[in-house]
Order: C-alpha cells, then sequence, then structure tokens
C-alpha cells in the first residue's frame, strides 16, 4: 500500500475504542484488551514519527470513564503509570513531545507525579508532538476556558464584546497545535463522545469497525488514503476550493 504523502494530515486525533470487546472475543479479562491496546499506541507513535505527522492527540480516559468498575479504573491508572516509566526514555530518543491533557489532579499522587517528570524530560523535543488526553472531557475543556475568561472580565482585563472565537480558543487544551485534520475512532461506534468538542468543528471524521489492538500500520494508512481523497471546503464552495489549487 502506497503512502499518500502529499497530503498527510498534520494532526491526527484518536479514539481508541474497542479493548474490552477484543478481549472478550478471546475469553480474557478487559485488562487483557486495555494491554495490547498500550501496545497499539506504541505502534501508532512509531509509525507517526516515521511518516511524519507532525501532531496526534489520543483518547485515553475520558472524565466519563471514572463511572466503569473501581478495579478496571484502578487497573488503568497502572497501567498509564506503567506505559509511562517504561516509554518515557524510548519517546525522549525519538524527540517526541509528550504532554497530557486533563483534569489530571484526580490521579494518584505518583502518576502526576510520573506526567509532570516525562512532559519535562520531553518538553523540548521537535519530533513529533504527542497529546495523551486523560480524564479530559470536550464540556470540561470549554468550561474551564470560559472560566479563565470571565475571571478577566471580571478583573478588568477584557471586554465581554471583544471577546472572538481565538480568545475562547486560546485558553483550551491544545492551544498550540493546529486544530485535528483527521480524527479516527476504532471500535464500530460513530460518535465523538464528549472528546475534542471546540477543535473537531473542521475535522475530517473517519470510523472504523477495527478493534484498537487489532489497529495496525495497515489500517492506519486506509484512513490516511481516505483523507487524501476529502475535498475539505472550510465552508466554501467545491468551485471556490478548485480554483484556489490552480491560483
Ligand atoms: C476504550 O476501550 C479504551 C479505553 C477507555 C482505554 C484506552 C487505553 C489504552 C488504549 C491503553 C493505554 C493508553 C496509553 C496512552 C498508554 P473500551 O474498554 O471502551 O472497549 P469496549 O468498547 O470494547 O468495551
Amino acid at each position: 500500500m502506497t503512502l499518500p504523502l502529499a497530503n498527510l494530515p498534520r494532526h491526527v486525533a484518536i479514539i481508541m475504542d474497542g479493548n474490552g470487546r477484543w478481549a472478550k472475543k478471546r475469553l480474557l479479562p478487559r485488562y487483557a484488551g486495555h494491554t495490547a491496546g498500550t501496545e497499539t499506541v506504541r505502534k501508532v507513535v512509531q509509525f507517526c514519527t516515521e511518516i511524519g505527522i507532525e501532531c496526534l492527540t489520543l483518547f485515553a480516559f475520558s472524565s466519563e470513564n471514572w463511572r466503569r468498575p473501581e478495579r478496571e479504573v484502578g487497573m488503568l491508572m497502572d497501567l498509564f503509570l506503567n506505559a509511562l516509566q517504561r516509554e518515557a526514555n524510548r519517546l525522549h530518543k525519538n524527540n517526541v513531545q509528550l504532554r497530557i491533557i486533563g483534569e489530571r489532579s484526580a490521579f494518584p499522587q505518583k502518576l502526576q507525579d510520573k506526567i509532570q517528570q516525562v512532559e519535562e524530560l520531553t518538553a523540548s523535543n521537535t519530533g513529533l508532538k504527542l497529546r495523551v488526553a486523560a480524564n479530559y472531557g470536550g464540556r470540561w475543556d470549554l468550561v474551564q476556558a470560559f472560566q479563565k475568561l470571565a475571571l478577566q472580565a471580571q478583573a478588568g482585563l477584557l471586554n465581554p464584546q471583544n471577546m472572538t472565537a481565538n480568545s475562547l480558543a486560546e485558553h483550551l487544551a491544545l492551544n498550540d497545535l493546529p486544530e485535528p485534520d483527521l480524527f479516527i475512532r476504532t471500535g464500530g461506534e460513530r460518535r465523538i463522545s464528549n472528546f475534542l468538542l471546540w477543535q473537531l468543528a473542521y475535522t475530517e471524521l473517519y470510523f472504523t469497525e477495527v478493534l484498537w489492538p487489532d489497529f495496525d500500520r495497515e489500517n492506519f494508512q486506509l484512513a490516511l488514503q481516505d483523507f487524501a481523497s476529502r475535498q475539505r471546503r472550510f465552508g466554501r464552495t467545491g468551485d471556490q476550493v478548485e480554483q484556489n489549487k490552480t491560483c
């Protein structure tokens, strides 16, 4: 399969769904699915680095995932901690800059400390910008941005009349990255599930039945090829877009 190298997305955002079903199909406990999913994360990061994707944002744990059985939540926390411990040096060596987006204060202290340590280690790296959304929700992101704007207005630093979409976007997670060009959701569901609600406004959406632990290079390439075939109009007509190409 050939890669559409000329029309690669700069930023890919992924909902990694299907770990539980992958395990169930094999009569394994759910944690085995999450463990296999972690391996897919490693491979996808590697692939993005190789082909020159600039930014990758992964949804690892949503604000709503606390509703899962306590044992599964605890297991996911351990898994994140282990993955950070194991992968930190490899990420750094591959020039990856890792940041976690989301409300991290709810995580065990040990995990918070590790996150900070890996973020600091990789902060100056200039390769793939990897963002992992953990205890993240699109509504949470918007609310915390509104709160910051409201505080500025209250302090007299911002006139509400002058507020623009950009004023809000400046306070959102991912404010340092271009908006995602391509969104992928594995596992067959066709929902955004409170992921990057604001940032996905013009993103091309791609859904696949493949369960996250089975999502391999070939599946990723199919998504990239599908993306390359889309015409992105951003509100303009198709003819306008075609004309701009030839100018
Ligand atoms: C959704 O599958 C997956 C999660 C809630 C956890 C995602 C975590 C990983 C892929 C592992 C580690 C990630 C990092 C960044 C180290 P599900 O459990 O909802 O699957 P199901 O819909 O089949 O039950």
